[in-house]
């Protein structure tokens, strides 16, 4: 089977990458030049651990391929995995643009029967609507059969979660392209599970708002616990020990960020309210992953009265550790408060400085290393727990900072350290430092 992979992303590189060291002859196809071009230096354009060697493993056993070509990547196509981007619209509702060019690119290239699978997290409905979208500019004898299949994987363990997902949802009203499809799929060894179309769509975004859903429910918890004198920390691990829970995603801190909990929610609220449903928990969930994204900051507020004139410094910038991602991260949002309130401002982060940068611009500083950042500070933040942000020396923060004062939002430092050092030290849902 040839296999084009449309959109060299966090989903599409990888996707094709781990297709290919299993075997299989794939093209991955972006309209962004820039990228093929890095790719075909043997380059991943994203930071993902292990991508590169993956990468380039499989262009030297020549089965995996870049082309910023339409016609080169689709017109021997017979399977196509569309990985583009379906980021938010002003009114939450999910943005299909992309996906619509993609389809109309098909549309041009493509001369044989095509199963085209969805990878990207879509409202339900949109297979159905793609799919006729490609049919209907095709010659009549090509038959287009749609696969919905949603990505799970993980940015930071997306090639692990690649190869030991827990299951591989495929959506078709056609057993023959699901079958084909789940061929593919079979060195992975993993569980399948075969729906139709619409339902497959449902379950990404159940799946992903059930996760939102957990997050923004354990920081409540922890804010309640602040206020009660309980340590989120302990209730997590007694809550998370009981087997119908899990301890996964009950993790107290700044709220979820990224480039999918946010958007993916948010279409999920506005696709229930298309069709006449009040979705209350998950209107909930937005209102306090809002709160707790700006929470640091109005503690550090409540605890200066002004941060006009402070030396602040913002330690991890993407929204979890080891990615690049600083979609939706909630440092930005910091960033901005704190200069908007007369702030001089800091950052360090291990890998998404040039980011933030391109951002930012002049307005901040830039720090080679989080001691660097914390050197003369009179206020801290910790916005990701990297391994080298949790790795800092207490005794480093104590003689670095002129004050020393640290607002964690990930709960990177035990509370006894914290006073053993005789740091000042706010934390999520723990007992306050002072
Ligand atoms: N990032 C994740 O962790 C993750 C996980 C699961 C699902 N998803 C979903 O997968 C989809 C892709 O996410 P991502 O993070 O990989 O996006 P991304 O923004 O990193 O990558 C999308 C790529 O598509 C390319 N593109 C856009 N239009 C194109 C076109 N017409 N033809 C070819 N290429 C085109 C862009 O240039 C870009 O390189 C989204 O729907 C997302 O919600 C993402």
């Amino acid at each position: 089977m040839n296999i084009t992979i449309t959109g060299t992303g966090y989903v599409g590189l990888v996707t094709g990458a781990c297709l290919s060291e299993v075997g299989h002859q794939i093209i991955c196809y972006d309209i962004d030049e820039e990228k093929i071009s890095l790719l075909n230096q043997g380059i991943s354009p994203i930071y993902e651990p292990g991508l590169d060697e993956l990468i380039q493993r499989n262009i030297d056993h020549g089965r995996l391929t870049f082309s910023s070509s339409a016609e080169e990547a689709y017109s021997n196509a017979n399977c196509i995995f569309i990985a583009v981007g379906t980021p938010a619209n002003k009114d939450g509702s999910a943005n299909l643009s992309f996906l619509e060019e993609a389809a109309i690119q098909i549309a041009e290239y493509i001369n044989e029967d095509t199963i085209v699978v969805i990878k990207s997290t879509v409202p339900v409905g949109t297979n159905e609507r793609i799919g006729r979208l490609i049919q209907e500019r095709v010659s009549p004898h090509i038959q287009i059969d749609m696969v919905s299949n949603p990505e799970f994987l993980r940015e930071g363990t997306a090639i692990h979660d690649t190869f030991h997902g827990d299951r591989i949802v495929i959506g078709s009203n056609s057993s023959e392209a699901a079958k084909k499809i789940e061929e593919i799929y079979t060195p992975f060894h993993l569980p399948f599970v075969q729906t139709d179309i619409r339902s497959a769509e449902m379950i990404k975004y159940a799946s992903n708002s059930f996760l939102a859903l957990k997050i923004s429910f354990i920081n409540e918890i922890a804010n309640l616990c602040e206020r009660i004198g309980a340590n989120i920390d302990h209730v997590s691990t007694g809550v998370g020990l009981d087997k119908r829970i899990g301890i996964n995603f009950l993790k107290a801190g700044i709220g979820f960020g990224g480039s999918c909990f946010p958007k993916d929610i948010h279409a999920l609220n506005h696709l229930a309210k298309e069709f006449d449903y009040d979705f209350k928990i998950l209107q909930s969930v937005i209102d306090v992953n809002r709160m707790q994204k700006e929470l640091l900051f109005y503690k550090a507020k409540e605890h200066f009265g002004s941060l006009a004139g402070k030396k602040a410094t913002v330690l991890g910038l993407t929204f979890k550790p080891n990615t690049d991602d600083i979609r939706e991260a909630a440092s930005l949002q910091l960033i901005q408060n704190l200069l908007l309130d007369g702030a001089s401002v800091t950052v360090y982060d291990p890998i998404a400085m040039p980011k933030v940068e391109k951002l930012f611009g002049d307005k901040i500083s830039y720090a080679v290393s989080s001691e660097e950042a914390l050197h003369g500070s009179e206020v801290g933040f910790i916005l990701t727990e990297w391994d080298e942000i949790k790795n800092i020396k207490l005794q480093d923060i104590k003689e670095k900072m002129t004050v020393p004062i640290i607002f964690d939002g990930r709960n990177c430092f035990k509370l006894e350290e914290a006073q053993k050092y005789g740091i000042q030290y706010y934390s999520i849902g723990r007992p306050t430092i002072n």
